[in-house]
């Protein structure tokens, strides 16, 4: 992480993002907070974000240390401090006795951790001595070493037998930064020569997806503000070709923002297209992502309502497809979002398949006859997915499972996967590295 960031600085503010996410807010959110709060540097904002990211990425690991490096739990943001400094101890990023001076700089210039100097100072010191026995101990425990809380790792165990460690081990390391090309204004290949006549190393990982080798901010990818470019995982670029969707279709996005999926669902063709969002502030990033893209109304209707509630935007004419990209414990994104399995309760679960068959049942009777409803999560966990399909097929005798394009199936539970080798000349079918996700199509019989 050596961005030349004043590190007591950035280990201050990743101390306060901690204590945020561990009292139950999101790491975006209070990244977010953080920065406009303290008006943060740019470099600094990237520091603190890059801290943050490895402090959640290793929560378990440091929860399970802090107890048996400390007798009594301190104030929060002391053991916020304590957090940033041991992600940063335990990744390496920094000569270890530099980085103590550093976590100790940050306590004595914070009036609330001042006093506290001192004991970070001891705590530190005591992982330093302590790290070469305690930390491969700790990691003998499969919850702490995939960093998960149990219940999370007992699930993706019993739900997927042969698969769970893989899954859970790609979702701890950090993610690559995957673009999607627009169509419209360029193909793959083109784009590749762009990138390397700019020198960014890239590589094809499906049939649209490019991964820079060097994630960056998005104003520094190459065709990005054109559009030329969106950032989306390859495995959440399945969606929009397999609603295929033609021109003239009328189209429902039903749960819109902020506007990948229905951005895709524009590049691929001039169909009519009602995208629903139930936040109205997450609706005006669908507007953004499209203005962006260079696609926008009048065939393209963005709409803020709850998709549940029908009445609220249906004017009664029977919509082709639909594309249903519920909410769900976004448990298949954990690579890019950290804090989710620490945010997540077991009960949530219950609780979005609920939402989500609530979003199916209400949406199904708009779909007309041979029409088409695409059914997505960023989800592991089967309640929300396979299951969730089944009981949607018991409940609708007009529904039936249409194979998604290019596959036997008619669902489709993608488990998160990494930076594997591409052969060359993989063009088609299945991305070679995405996040985890699970497809449903529904026809009407
Ligand atoms: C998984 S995200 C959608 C991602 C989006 N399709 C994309 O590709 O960029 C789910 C979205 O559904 C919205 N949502 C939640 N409940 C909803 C409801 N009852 N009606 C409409 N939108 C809802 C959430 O605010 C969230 O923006």
């Amino acid at each position: 992480m050596a961005t030349g960031a004043p590190l007591a600085e950035v280990l201050r503010a990743a101390a306060a993002v901690w204590v945020r996410v561990r009292d139950g807010q999101s790491l975006d959110r209070a990244l977010q907070d953080q920065a406009l709060k303290h008006e943060v540097a740019a470099p600094i904002r990237a520091a603190v974000h890059a801290v943050s990211h490895d402090a959640l990425r290793h929560c378990a690991l440091i929860e399970a240390l802090l107890p048996r490096l400390i007798a009594r739990a301190p104030a929060p943001q002391v053991t916020g401090l304590l957090a940033a400094a041991l992600s940063q101890l335990i990744v390496g990023a920094y000569r270890d006795h530099a980085l103590v001076d550093q976590a100790v700089a940050a306590a004595r210039s914070d009036r609330h951790l001042s006093a506290a100097a001192g004991f970070v100072n001891a705590v530190l010191r005591s992982f330093l001595r302590r790290r070469a026995v305690l930390v491969p101990q700790l990691l003998l425990d499969d919850a702490t070493r995939l960093n998960v809380p149990r219940w999370w790792l007992q699930r993706v165990r019993r739900e997927h037998p042969e698969h769970w460690e893989r899954a859970l081990a790609c979702a701890v390391q950090p993610p690559a930064l995957l673009l999607r090309v627009n169509r419209r204004r360029c193909d793959v290949d083109a784009y590749l020569a762009r990138l390397r006549s700019e020198a960014v190393t890239a590589r094809r990982v499906g049939p649209y997806a490019v991964r820079l080798d060097r994630p960056c901010p998005v104003q520094q990818i190459p065709g990005f503000t054109e559009g030329v470019v969106s950032v989306q995982d390859a495995g959440a670029q399945l969606a929009a070709p397999w609603l295929q969707a033609d021109d003239g279709m009328r189209v429902l996005d039903a749960c819109a923002a902020p506007g990948g999926k229905t951005g895709h669902l524009a590049e691929l063709s001039d169909a009519r297209i009602d995208a629903i969002e139930l936040d109205p502030a997450r609706a005006g990033l669908i507007t953004d992502n499209l203005q962006r893209l260079g696609l926008a109304a009048p065939r393209i209707r963005i709409l803020t309502a709850d998709a549940r509630d029908v009445a609220s935007f249906w004017d009664g004419h029977p919509y082709q497809r639909m594309l249903v990209d519920a909410p769900c414990t976004a448990s298949g994104i954990v690579r890019r979002h950290p804090d989710i399995p620490w945010l997540r309760r077991e009960a949530d679960v219950a609780q979005l398949t609920t939402l989500q068959a609530g979003l199916l049942d209400a949406l199904w009777p708009l779909l007309a006859p041979a029409g088409r409803l695409l059914y997505v999560v960023c989800s592991v966990f089967r309640e929300e997915a396979d299951q969730q399909a089944d009981s949607f097929l018991e409940r609708h005798p007009d529904a039936r499972l249409a194979p998604l394009p290019g596959t036997r199936h008619g669902w489709l539970q993608l488990l998160p996967t990494g930076a594997d080798p591409v052969e060359p000349g993989q063009t088609v079918g299945l991305p070679t590295e995405h996040d985890g996700f699970f497809f449903a199509l529904f026809e009407k019989v």
